[in-house]
Formats: structure tokens, C-alpha cells, sequence
């Protein structure tokens, strides 16, 4: 058998390092921070889809659960939380949002994928997509229904969105939603039904593509300032306005505004009926917590189209805002943020009509 020769190995063994490296050096560097959530969670059989435990595995088993992302990405992950996303909080918004910011000012990180909990997962992205200074991809991922079932669509999502953050084609887009094979924009997505697969939709106005090939192909992009062109910055916030949401219904009454007033609430979603109609019962109340300082912003319970300003309440008089196109919990975001800019409801409209 023919002995090698030191010289003869020393070059093999350069040559494949280099072969290597080269290779490694063609692959993005994408981080997965991982928060929990049903991508993250175990149920007692295959065919547990419903009452399942969300959060009880770690970042690392998950990317071991889909070796194909080594051929895509040079990955690492990172466990900032592990939580069911129902209990997601503005504090973990601020530290999520600054080790987001933290990871892209870094030269070596090309993208990064979020696992979340769908339950919040569209306010996530909409936080996000007003804090994150960067251009590069951000790609939050989800799953409805746990990595023990029978066709979990977990794997296959956190592996779309790794291909997404480490994508050309990403940068620029703002921050996106991955799930089902499709591209949505942070700002227009929403978790639509309970516990199916296709739950995430961006009803209306549309989703920003699809994963196919695999390769993300975008076919729209978001008309809304977002990321490096917004004014919100959260680097140096411990804190965020107390603002909170009242939903509007048939025999609606003023109790859960008043009570929410009184806990502190600096601003109030008032998410209405119909074109953000208000109550007889609850105006007047409305009025004196504007009187008082409150901030009020009126959205529509209804999920889709424009909220008309001057349409079902005179909101020059009453200085209300309202929330344009934004559902109920992402205007919430929105002016909890405003308000870390200021109280005027002017600029706070403008930003309604701007993000
Ligand atoms: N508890 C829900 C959450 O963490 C499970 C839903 C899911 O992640 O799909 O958001």
C-alpha cells in the first residue's frame, strides 16, 4: 500500500481546508434566536395538534432537527427566552429588539431568524420592524403545531426562513413573517385561524411572496417607512408607555377603559365596531380621558380596511387619532412607541399614516 508522503499530506490536507473554507465563506451567517412557542413544543403523541406544551425545546434541538440548514447557512443559535408567545411582554420586546440590533452591527451576522409563538408572533414582527436599525434580513418563524406530530410544520419553516435571512433578495424588505412557504411583510400579517397550518395571511393587501426552489422570490414590497427609516429608537429604553386596548361590542359600557385609566394607561386603542364606531355608553368617557390626557386611538374590531378619520367621530374636536389600516394590536405598538417620541397628536397621526 502506498505510504503518504508528509509533503503529499500536509498539501491534501490544505488543499481540503481551503476547498472547505471556501465553501463555509459562500454560505450566509444566519443566528436563530430562539423565544418558544409551539416550533418549540413536544405533545404527548403524533397526533397531538391541540393541547400540546409550547416552549420546551431548545434552540440547538431544533436546528439539529433539520441538518439540511448546514447546507444553507452557517448557523448559531441563541436562547433569549422560552415562553408561550400568549405571555410575551414589552419587556421582552426590549431586550428581543436590542440583542436584534446587537447581532446586525456585527460584520459576521448576514441574517437572523426568530422562533416565536404564533399567538404574538404578528406583534413581534411589528415591534421589530419599527426598532431594528439594519437592513439585513430579520425572518420571524412559527409553527401550528408541535415538532412531535405527524407532518410538523416547524422543520420545514424554521428551513425557509434560514433560506430567507441568508437571501439577497430579503435585504432591504423590512421585517418578514415565514410560514407555509410564504413571504409576509410585519406590518400587514395576521394570525387568522386558531390551530390550521395556513393560518398566517395577509388578507387584503397581500403577502411580499413565496419560498419555492428552494429560493425566496417577493413579488410586492411594503409601501410603509420600517426599520433603518423609522424615528423609534430603543437602545437606551427600560421602559414603555402603558398603552392598552378596549374592544368594542353590542352593549359595550365605559368599566374596562376607566379601569385601565386608572391602572396607569397612557394611551387607549379603542378597537371599535364597524369603522371604529363608539358606543353611546363609553364617548363621553372616551372624551374625558382625552380631556385628561389620555391618548386615544380608534381602530376597528372588523380586521380589514381604512380607519376614516372625521368618519364615525369627529376626531379633529375630540383630538382623537385613529389607525388607518393597523389592527387593534399592532396600533398598540405603534403608539406605545409615538409616545416615546411625544404626546402630540398631530405627529402621532402622522406616524399612523407614515409607518
Ligand atoms: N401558546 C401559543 C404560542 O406560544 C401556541 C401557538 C403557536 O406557537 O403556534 O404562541
Amino acid at each position: 500500500m502506498q505510504r503518504f508522503k508528509p509533503a503529499q499530506f500536509i498539501f491534501t490536507l490544505f488543499a481540503f481546508l481551503m476547498a472547505f473554507s471556501v465553501h463555509a465563506q459562500k454560505l450566509p451567517n444566519v443566528t436563530i434566536l430562539a423565544t418558544g412557542g409551539t416550533i418549540a413544543g413536544t405533545g404527548a403523541s403524533s397526533t397531538t395538534t391541540v393541547g400540546y406544551t409550547a416552549a420546551t425545546v431548545g434552540v440547538q434541538q431544533l436546528i439539529n432537527a433539520v441538518p439540511e440548514l448546514s447546507k444553507i447557512a452557517t448557523v448559531t443559535g441563541e436562547q433569549v427566552f422560552q415562553i408561550a408567545s400568549e405571555s410575551m411582554t414589552n419587556d421582552h420586546w426590549l431586550t428581543l429588539g436590542k440583542r436584534v440590533n446587537t447581532l446586525l452591527a456585527q460584520p459576521n451576522v448576514d441574517g437572523i431568524v426568530i422562533t416565536h409563538g404564533t399567538d404574538t408572533l404578528e406583534e413581534t414582527a411589528y415591534f421589530l420592524n419599527l426598532v431594528v436599525k439594519s437592513r439585513k434580513p430579520v425572518v420571524l418563524v412559527g409553527a401550528m403545531r408541535p415538532g412531535t406530530a405527524l407532518s410538523a410544520d416547524g422543520p420545514i419553516n424554521l428551513y425557509n426562513a434560514v433560506l430567507i435571512a441568508g437571501s439577497q433578495e430579503a435585504i432591504g424588505k423590512g421585517v418578514l413573517v415565514a410560514l407555509g412557504d410564504q413571504i409576509h411583510g410585519a406590518r400587514d400579517v395576521t394570525k387568522t385561524n386558531t390551530s390550521t397550518p395556513d393560518s398566517f395571511k395577509t388578507p387584503e393587501l397581500g403577502m411580499l411572496g413565496y419560498i419555492q426552489g428552494p429560493k425566496a422570490h417577493f413579488y410586492h414590497t411594503s409601501t410603509r417607512k420600517h426599520t433603518v427609516d423609522t424615528e423609534f429608537d430603543i437602545s437606551n429604553l427600560s421602559v414603555l408607555p402603558q398603552v392598552d386596548i378596549v374592544y368594542g361590542y353590542a352593549n359595550m359600557n365605559p368599566v374596562a377603559l376607566n379601569a385601565f385609566i386608572a391602572a396607569g394607561a397612557k394611551g387607549i386603542v379603542h378597537a371599535g365596531t364597524g369603522d371604529g364606531s363608539l358606543a353611546a355608553k363609553v364617548k363621553p368617557d372616551l372624551i374625558a380621558a382625552r380631556k385628561n390626557g389620555t391618548v386615544i386611538v380608534r381602530a376597528s374590531r372588523v380586521g380589514n380596511g381604512i380607519l376614516a378619520r372625521n368618519g364615525e367621530a369627529n376626531d379633529d374636536e375630540l383630538d382623537f387619532v385613529v389607525a388607518d389600516t393597523l389592527n387593534p394590536q399592532k396600533a398598540r405598538i405603534l403608539l406605545m412607541l409615538g409616545m416615546t417620541k411625544t404626546t402630540n397628536t398631530k405627529e402621532l397621526q402622522r406616524m399612523f399614516y407614515m409607518y
